[in-house]
């Protein structure tokens, strides 16, 4: 979910509506906003940021202080009574709320033995009540009210808070959950992320787990649960506006398919001099020794970052010759994992957020284990729950279906495993070498991929109305065979398999017939012969072939039903270029179908709850 808060000069309806409309790609079933000038008026719809706009823009919008707030449904249906703000039995105070409580059950049990009533069904209104019961039964001050409250509840949250008691006043907490305080002059923005802030202010804090803010008067105090001051650490960011803004294109997911040649040169830069064969990560230098002396590699991730991980498995095992194993977060967190202090755990996140890959964090280094991060949103909580790490530096994705990052995370993961690999000694230097070369060259051939947009986008025609994809691929293609299904069923809603190619006579060679679609990703590699024998297979059923291969590949040409050339590239590097052709055909089949790319039904960009 998106928050948004203002207190300061401006009106604060048109921060928040803005703001909100920046954080949209994070939930969006519903969103509201309360504002606060004397009175209390609280605008609260189900659906888009543009559905609740419609709705308040002719209502009382003067208020010089106010929050916001667009919601991915957790606990409630998406409904106009479930949306945030929601406003404590007295009508005071009102709140806006991210992540999970998780004892609201019993909380919501004594207050309604108290006599409280609820008008929805969500945790977050129980919360804000329960603040109000201990504010109104205590003799303390709203902030300690606030702090008293957070040190019961279990789970989650990100909370923003006003009251109308005290139109100067604002209080924010997390933990778990990011928050974000901007500091302008006599003004203060408050957001789940830096988006909706950088267009007025770059100095900002980032709240730590545990940390309140209090705006009261002007002046910004912090302190923790336990009621110590914390003095606050002002960062500069140096996000552009650009960045997360469409630049002419129709939606953000093809703006970020298109920007991978610049996103993967940025992640490679000052890191990578092919030339002179110097690599380097700075971010991971201090713990080179105890990677290399590595028991194991653990990677930990969710979604399409475990699909960049599995990449990484084949390019660390191959080079480092270090066991690798990948596991989803929220499997790894729940069973009892051997992990001890010889292994290292790399953690993989495009928002640096998701819960259950924080959780799993925890456990790991709990057990002792060293912990890397390889995470895109500077300043995000798993960079900072990690020893140490790397950032993709593929700039803000907004896209709910990850695109540039994927293809970050695997230069980044390929940049850690060639430099330890070299520093164990474990590759040759001339393999070393040509992989440097290799690894330069991607932005050039990726570019090159895009140039296919053109005629993915008569292929896609083709396929629009299919009901089933099959991806099928082998080796380091394999995991991208994952990635390609996981796109097309994000965005266009068709059912999509990934499989390795050899295991499809396991099973899904059952379901071919003449109205399967099988996309390969069938480059040149290792296995190339093998797979070419699986495309027979699929085609001796009638299935249709859409073939991704290496440019001159005329063998599978003659027998694909739609193929589509990509350049040549080192087989552990192939991922970066193979997976291309599939973000564009998910891209395309699902702007034929009518469906929102950009915010696909149901799914969130970054899923702060477990
Ligand atoms: C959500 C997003 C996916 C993303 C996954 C992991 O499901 O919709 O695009 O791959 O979370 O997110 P992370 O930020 O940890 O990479």
């Amino acid at each position: 979910c998106g928050i948004v808060g203002y207190i300061g000069h401006r009106e604060a309806y048109p921060v928040i509506i803005k703001g909100l409309q920046r954080l949209e790609y994070r939930g969006y079933d519903s969103a509201g906003v309360a504002l606060l000038d004397g009175d209390l008026n609280v605008y609260k719809k189900q659906g888009k940021v543009a559905t609740l706009h419609d709705f308040a823009k002719d209502k009382p919008l003067g208020a010089k202080v106010g929050i916001g707030h667009t919601r991915w449904a957790t606990h409630g249906a998406p409904s106009d009574h479930n949306a945030h703000p929601h406003v404590s039995n007295s009508g005071k105070l009102v709140m806006i709320h991210n992540g999970i409580i998780e004892n609201y059950a019993a909380i919501k049990t004594e207050l309604t033995q108290k006599g409280y009533t609820f008008k929805s069904e969500t945790d977050s209104e129980v919360f804000v009540n329960f603040i109000e019961d201990i504010y109104q039964n205590t003799l303390v001050d709203l902030a300690e009210a606030v702090r008293l409250a957070l040190t019961k509840v279990i789970g989650a949250y990100a909370i923003v808070i006003l009251s109308t008691e005290n139109p100067d006043l604002v209080i924010a907490a997390r933990k778990g959950s990011p928050l974000v305080v901007g500091l302008g002059k006599n003004e203060f923005f408050l957001a789940s992320d830096a988006t909706p802030i950088i267009e007025y202010t770059n100095e900002v804090v980032y709240l730590d787990d545990q940390e309140i803010a209090i705006i009261e008067n002007n002046n910004l105090t912090i302190k923790n649960i336990e009621d110590v001051e914390m003095k606050p650490y002002i960062q500069k960011i140096d996000m552009e506006l650009e960045a997360i803004e469409k630049g002419g294109y129709e939606h953000f997911m093809i703006k970020e398919i298109f920007e991978q040649p610049r996103s993967i040169g940025d992640c490679l830069r000052g890191r990578l001099n092919a030339n002179e064969g110097h690599l380097h990560l700075g971010g991971i230098q201090d713990y080179i020794n105890k990677i290399t002396n590595a028991d194991r590699i653990l990677i930990i991730a969710c979604g399409t970052s475990w699909h960049a991980g599995l990449v990484a498995e084949y390019i660390f095992e191959e080079f480092c010759r270090i066991p690798v194993e990948v596991e989803y977060a929220s499997e790894f967190r729940y069973r009892n994992p051997v992990v001890g202090e010889k292994d290292v755990v790399i953690a993989i996140s495009q928002s640096g957020e998701t819960a259950d890959t924080l959780a799993a964090i925890e456990l790991a280094k709990s057990k002792g284990a060293t912990i890397l991060g390889v995470c895109n949103v500077v300043g995000s909580s798993i960079p900072r729950a990690t020893h140490a790490g790397s950032y993709t530096h593929a700039g803000p994705e907004i896209g709910v279906a990850s695109t540039k990052a994927f293809t970050a995370q695997i230069s980044v993961l390929a940049m850690m495993a060639l430099m330890i690999a070299h520093k164990k000694g474990a590759i040759k230097e001339s393999v070393y070498r040509n992989l440097l070369l290799e690894l330069d060259a991607i932005p050039d051939k990726v570019a090159k991929c895009l140039d296919l947009n053109p005629q993915i986008e008569i292929i896609s025609e083709k396929f629009k109305n299919a009901t089933n994809f099959l991806y099928l691929g082998r080796g380091y293609n394999f995991p991208v065979a994952l990635e390609g299904a996981l796109k097309l069923k994000e965005i266009s809603y068709i059912h999509a398999e990934g499989y390795p190619a050899a295991e499809m006579k396991h099973g899904p060679i059952a379901l071919i017939d003449e109205n399967m679609p099988v996309v390969f990703i069938a480059t040149k590699d290792g296995s190339y012969e093998k797979i070419v024998s699986n495309i027979q297979e699929v085609k001796a059923r009638k299935g249709q072939v859409i073939a991704v291969v290496t440019e001159g590949d005329t063998e599978i040409g003659s027998m694909a039903d739609h193929i589509i050339e990509v350049p040549a590239a080192h087989e552990a590097l192939m991922p970066l270029i193979s997976v291309v052709p599939l973000q564009l055909l998910s891209y395309h089949i699902a702007v034929m179908r009518g469906c929102n790319v950009d915010q696909p039904r149901n799914l969130a960009k970054s899923v702060t709850v477990e």
